[in-house]
């Protein structure tokens, strides 16, 4: 394989480690965010090269993405979260999500598919809220639901190449989830079985599992430590 790993969503958490992971193992890595200044910088320490690329501006993505080559490896992780509840919605940030996950996902793999190599794969990010939401998952919960579909659809049109989503519990190292209070976290590690928060290089190990092995493909896995058996 002589193409790319194009991470959606590099500069940061679960994106950014997937990025670094595949530039240490000497992979040719793009990565993107919503700032090329950000983006560059993330880039220049991880071994990448980096681009602005704003996913909630479906119609400006393919030019973002023109520059880029042969792609092998595509990482959609990108995420801006929406707290939301249906009784108190919020339109502005359920647009934005709805619109960053469910169409330019799909947009991205639209705009890059004639450069995706014919035993490349694809991993799509979702997420628990899917099957444990919690209050103000409403939008998050309802996308994540879109990229089982996604995935279905994407791994049924789009074969050779491989499509699988990865739905992490709670990532207690990722900067989202560090920032919170300690007993918030240890009371979910609590009422999982593996009384641990999954990490993010847990993550990282999934997302290479799904990209790489050719027998797995329009998966969505779970990887939470078996969160939802208690
Ligand atoms: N962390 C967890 O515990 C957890 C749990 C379940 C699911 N997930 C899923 O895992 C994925 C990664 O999560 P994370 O916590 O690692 O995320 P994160 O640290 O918040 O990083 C989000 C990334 O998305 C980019 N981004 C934000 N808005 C964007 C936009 N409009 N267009 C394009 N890119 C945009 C950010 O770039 P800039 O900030 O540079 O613009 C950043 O690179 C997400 O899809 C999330 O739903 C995470």
């Amino acid at each position: 394989m002589a193409g790319s790993v194009v991470v959606i969503g590099g500069t940061s958490g679960l994106g950014r480690e997937v990025a670094a992971h595949y530039a240490a193992a000497g992979r040719d890595v793009v990565l993107t965010g919503t700032s090329g200044d950000r983006a560059g910088a993330v880039a220049a320490e991880v071994g990448a090269r980096g681009l602005a690329l704003d996913l909630s501006q479906p119609e400006t993505i393919a030019g973002a993405l023109a520059d880029v080559g042969p792609v092998d490896h595509l990482v959609l992780a990108a995420i801006a979260r929406d707290h939301n509840t249906t009784a108190d919605y919020s339109l502005p940030g359920a647009v934005a999500l709805m619109t960053l996950k469910l169409v330019g996902y799909t947009e991205v793999v639209h705009a890059l598919l004639p450069r995706i190599s014919s035993d490349g794969s694809i991993v799509v990010f979702g997420g628990q809220a899917l099957n444990r939401p919690y209050p103000g998952s409403t939008t998050v919960s309802t996308v994540n639901g879109g990229v089982v579909g996604l995935v279905h659809t994407l791994a049924a049109e789009l074969g050779p190449i491989r499509v699988n989503g990865l739905h992490p519990g709670i990532v207690g190292d990722s900067p989202y989830w560090a920032a919170r209070p300690p007993e918030v976290l240890d009371a979910i590690a609590a009422r999982t079985p593996t009384k641990r928060l999954v990490s993010m290089a847990d993550i990282t190990g999934a997302v290479v599992f799904l990209l790489e092995n050719r027998g797995i493909n329009g998966q969505n896995v779970a990887v939470d430590g078996g969160w939802l058996l208690l």
